[in-house]
């Protein structure tokens, strides 16, 4: 599959759909609910608008970054997508060597399709290691013993997703896990097909990898019902501190969109906020990660470094995000999309994607390097009362 004509990330979005059966494009796609935090996520970003200043730019802007001790060759990351083995086989391998290649850090999620370590030798990279909490919480230990004893260089503790949100797309669909999908339009069975002889017809193989080591069953069937059965709801700050004793590098929470949490992570000696609303599919009436982003980095102060997740679509998006005080961004579904239209090479052509745009931005705009973009790099407008500097 040539990705050389993919130009541009919605134009990824509707490759991906054209490949995958309906269940699987929607539960990749879908949110909570109305998905009005979902859409909210992508339509703050249109409601922002840059202040280009093009005689203070240079033809070769530098977008390089340092992130926890590390020089990133752009300002994004790979966030966690449970699951992701459904869209492409072993297709952890395959994002962790696309991020590895393009100097960026990637993000295993707690249930990715294949383990910890096969991952961290596959694609030594800047790898970082996604959690939860659960009930037992000797199995949370364990995992996060896992991730340090493969090299993982971050922690990242997902806080918004205790109790699953209610996926209407997925209930409609009747999703399951392995997919079993419903074929119930000639379309839907044509491209199912091609997907399916992707797979080697081993669908079985699409479960939480990480779990069956520990001696849980990686079947899934329900994710509502797994996630129910396993992580805690009761969940809280001990918890945090819990993982602050046992973790000694990087420690972030990803799901902090209150300023408050922000200030009292702080307090609990972690590194880093992740602003994000879990792309709109966990609490529906969350604010988009952009609104709440501000607040959180006043907040964060220099005490905590804060990156901004959902809604990234564009390398404008990323400078926005950065004008309002984000170190970095993270991309979910986008490189999914990536995944299943071309394995690597799709998440390879994403992030070109995305450091072409960056490029054309931060020239335009006048830019030379992402230490310049600031506050004054927002134009004001009727819906951004901000401060110009
Ligand atoms: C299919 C899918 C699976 C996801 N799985 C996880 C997960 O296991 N852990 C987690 O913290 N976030 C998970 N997320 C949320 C993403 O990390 C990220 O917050 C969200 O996708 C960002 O929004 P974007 O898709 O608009 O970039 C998942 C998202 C998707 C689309």
């Amino acid at each position: 599959m040539k990705t050389s004509r993919i130009y541009a990330v919605h134009e990824m979005r509707r490759r991906a759909r054209r490949r995958l059966p309906r269940m699987i494009f929607d539960f990749v796609d879908g949110g909570a609910e109305e998905e009005r935090t979902r859409r909210s996520n992508e339509s703050a970003f249109a409601d922002l608008r840059l202040w280009p200043r093009p005689l203070e730019g240079t033809g070769e802007p530098d977008l390089g970054i340092e992130l926890f001790g590390r020089r990133l060759s752009m300002p994004l990351v790979i966030g966690p997508t449970g699951l992701a083995g459904m869209l492409a086989p072993r297709a952890e391998i395959a994002a962790a060597r696309a991020a590895a290649a393009a100097g960026i850090a990637w993000c295993m999620s707690h249930g990715s399709t294949v383990t910890i370590e096969d991952v961290a030798r596959a694609a030594p990279g800047d790898n970082w290691f996604q959690t939860f909490v659960y009930r037992d919480r000797g199995f949370t230990r364990s995992l996060v013993e896992r991730a340090a004893a493969a090299g993982y260089r971050a922690l990242v503790l997902t806080i918004d997703n205790q109790a699953l949100g209610q996926r209407e797309r997925d209930i409609r669909n009747g999703f399951r896990i392995p997919p079993r999908p419903a074929w119930s339009n000639a379309g839907d069975l044509l491209r199912g097909l091609p997907w399916l002889a992707r797979h080697g017809m081993r669908l079985a193989d699409i479960r939480f990898a990480n779990y069956d080591e520990a001696g849980f069953d990686a079947r899934i069937v329900s994710l509502g019902a797994r996630i129910g059965d396993m992580l805690d709801p009761a969940m809280n700050w001990d918890d945090v501190d819990e993982l602050r004793r046992l973790w000694r590098g990087p420690l972030l929470l990803k799901g902090v969109l209150h300023p408050a949490d922000a200030r009292e992570a702080a307090e609990r000696g972690v590194d880093g906020v992740i602003v994000s609303n879990h792309g709109g599919r966990q609490l529906d009436g969350a604010p988009a990660s952009l609104h709440a982003l501000p607040h959180v980095v006043e907040a964060a102060g220099d005490r905590l470094t804060v990156l901004h997740d959902g809604g990234i679509r564009r390398g404008a998006d990323i400078v926005k995000a950065i004008a309002l005080g984000a170190r970095a961004c993270l991309i979910g579904r986008p490189q999914l999309w990536g995944l299943a239209v071309a394995g690597e090479a799709g998440v390879a052509r994403i992030l070109d994607i995305y450091r072409d745009e960056l490029v054309r931005t931060m020239v335009l705009g006048g830019w030379k390097t992402i230490a310049d973009i600031d506050a004054g790099a927002i134009s004001p407008g009727r819906t951004w009362p901000l401060t110009v500097t």
